[in-house]
């Protein structure tokens, strides 16, 4: 039997802590979750992807009376960037959630199929994504989603 151990590190950032174009990238998704539309859950999500030409496109979670039919805030934006601009690398993604309290203290991370797409991105670009996840009390950053997706599934997996 053998047996291997995967880390993961997550940095917490205080607000003054942040690098300018940090806070700038997540008060783009926090503004984002004004336009969520999110009848059902009352949870708004916005999230904000910077590209390689400091492009900034936002998203937010759109639902559905059929909920599967629905969207997360992260792929919103991320295709959204990926149809819009699609010669440029996705950099960072923030991401803030607000309930009918405010945003939320701590972060949310981002769902299973958000992560398995934010893979496909950093795989599109041969990029790494800074994943900033906002919450009042402080800014989770991750540098890549390796970090919330070990073991990722990937293409050259299909040409073995
Ligand atoms: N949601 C997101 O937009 N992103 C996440 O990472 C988690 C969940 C949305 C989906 C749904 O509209 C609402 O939040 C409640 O799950």
């Amino acid at each position: 039997m053998k047996e291997y151990t995967i880390q993961t590190t997550i940095r917490v950032f205080s607000w003054d802590e942040l690098p300018s174009e940090d806070r700038i990238l997540i008060e783009a998704a926090k503004g984002a979750t004004k336009g969520s539309y999110a009848p059902y859950s009352g949870f708004c999500v916005g999230a904000a992807a910077c590209l390689g030409n400091g492009t900034v496109v936002i998203g937010s979670n759109q639902e559905n009376v059929a909920f599967p039919s629905g969207l997360c805030a992260e792929r919103t934006a991320l295709f959204a960037a990926n149809a819009q601009y699609p010669d440029q690398p996705v950099l960072s993604l923030a991401i803030a959630a607000r309930n009918n309290d405010g945003f939320l203290s701590q972060p949310i991370p981002p769902c299973g199929a958000c992560r398995q797409v934010i893979s496909g991105v950093e795989q599109r670009y041969q990029h790494p994504i800074r994943l900033l996840l906002y919450g009042t009390e402080g800014t989770h950053v991750v540098e890549g989603v390796e970090a919330l997706l070990p073991l990722q599934f990937a293409d050259s997996y299909l040409k073995r």
